[in-house]
């Protein structure tokens, strides 16, 4: 199987199965606990149906949209995802540049392993930071600032991981961060040579964005999840989302916001947008899927806020059916990681591409010149 052999995101899943070491791909594709929420992020999109019209002139069709201020080419971006050093040796670079080739906006996470002032210089396309408050309060401000002088142009915090969700795959493959060669781990490297050969004389791999301000950033003890556990502060509250959103200034959005109740307080607090999210399924299993919860939070807040929505996207129609229920835009974090893992930047252009041509040929056969078009008349939930 090769690149040219990827038509959807599941081949690009399959693609990068082949190409990563078990515990890394495990790491992109598993989800906490039964992983039910996981499965059902996907599974709620066919919970209904497109209902297209006819005769509608959709010899150009515009898939434009805009985000947190900014445009994007089509309504599909590059969740903030960690540590992209892990899944190809090119990291962030790879993902930043083929976002900006596609027209599309990149989310960059905190726990990035290329830093915020690299990806500054590197592209001048939509650049989203994704926040994560520590106990060192002082890194908030730090993070705020250095973004700022980078010339990102909008910001969200991420407030549904607390604590790290209990990925059960991560314990049974070895998983840790960075990579290590033990025992139980040797085989799986050794069966992905290439991988393992650029992993381990390319680039060092570190936490960039917090190798200044805490040791523990530039090389995890055990794994991603110790850190989480040891470093997040979990006392995080309104208070401090309030102040982030203040500090920043600019578009900002709560990420993994999921209740009604949550998405008016985040008015209240001066938010540009929400991101409904369950973190793609690795935190609260048996949590909703953000799907499911899209249309009661639009119609309580859909006027006075924008809503972004990510979770088990992997086909154009999903952002379809997304968007005809009152999100302004998408994001996916498996599927352009999975391409990552498969073929670096031209792995995640490749996707992008395909996603974009399955957004725009869905529209025409939906009979959507813009995305504007797309409404709760075009959508139907089944009764059964
Ligand atoms: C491997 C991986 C790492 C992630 N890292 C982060 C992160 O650092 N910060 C964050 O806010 N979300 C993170 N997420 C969640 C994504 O931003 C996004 O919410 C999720 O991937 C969407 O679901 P999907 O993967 O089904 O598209 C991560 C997701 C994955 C798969």
């Amino acid at each position: 199987m090769n690149l040219k052999d990827c038509h959807n995101v599941e081949d690009f899943r399959k693609l990068a199965k082949k190409k990563l070491p078990s515990p890394i791909f495990h790491y992109i594709d598993g989800g906490s606990d039964d992983e039910i929420t996981l499965k059902r992020n996907s599974e709620s999109f066919n919970s209904c149906d497109l209902v297209p019209n006819i005769l509608t002139d959709v010899s150009d069709v515009d898939l434009s949209t805009t985000v947190l201020g900014q445009k994007i080419d089509f309504p599909l971006f590059l969740a903030a995802t960690a540590m992209h050093r892990l899944y190809h040796h090119h990291g962030e670079k790879a993902t930043a540049r083929a976002a900006e080739k596609m027209g599309t906006m990149f989310g960059i996470s905190t726990m990035a392993t290329t830093s915020i002032e690299e990806i500054g210089k590197l592209t001048n396309a939509p650049k989203l930071f994704q926040l994560y408050i520590h106990k060192d309060r002082g890194l908030t401000d730090n993070l705020i600032e250095r973004c700022r002088n980078a010339g990102f142009n909008s910001m969200c915090l991420t407030v549904d991981t607390v604590v790290a969700g209990n990925r059960e795959r991560d314990h049974r493959t070895g998983f840790s961060t960075p990579p290590r060669l033990t025992l139980g781990s040797l085989l799986s490297f050794a069966l992905h040579p290439r991988w393992t050969f650029n992993h381990f004389l390319g680039e060092k791999f570190l936490l960039s964005n917090l190798v200044h301000v805490t040791e523990k950033g530039s090389s995890i003890d055990k794994s991603v999840i110790d850190y989480i556990n040891e470093q997040f502060d979990p006392s995080m509250n309104w208070k401090d989302a309030e102040y982030c959103v203040k500090k920043w200034n600019g578009p900002f959005a709560l990420k993994g916001v999921m209740s009604v109740e949550d998405a008016k307080k985040a008015i209240d607090i001066g938010c540009t947008a929400i991101m409904i999210s369950n973190h793609g399924g690795r935190q609260l299993d048996g949590s909703r899927a953000p799907f499911d919860q899209l249309s009661e939070i639009v119609d309580a807040v859909g006027d006075k806020i924008e809503v972004i929505l990510d979770g088990g996207i992997k086909r154009g129609t999903h952002v379809l059916k997304a968007l005809a229920l009152g999100a302004k835009a998408c994001s996916f974090g498996k599927g352009y990681l999975f391409a990552l893992g498969a073929a670096g930047q031209q792995g995640v252009e490749s996707v992008l591409q395909k996603m974009k041509a399955e957004i725009k040929r869905d529209m025409i056969l939906m009979g959507c010149k813009s995305v504007k078009d797309l409404n709760r008349s075009k959508i139907r939930f089944r009764k059964d």
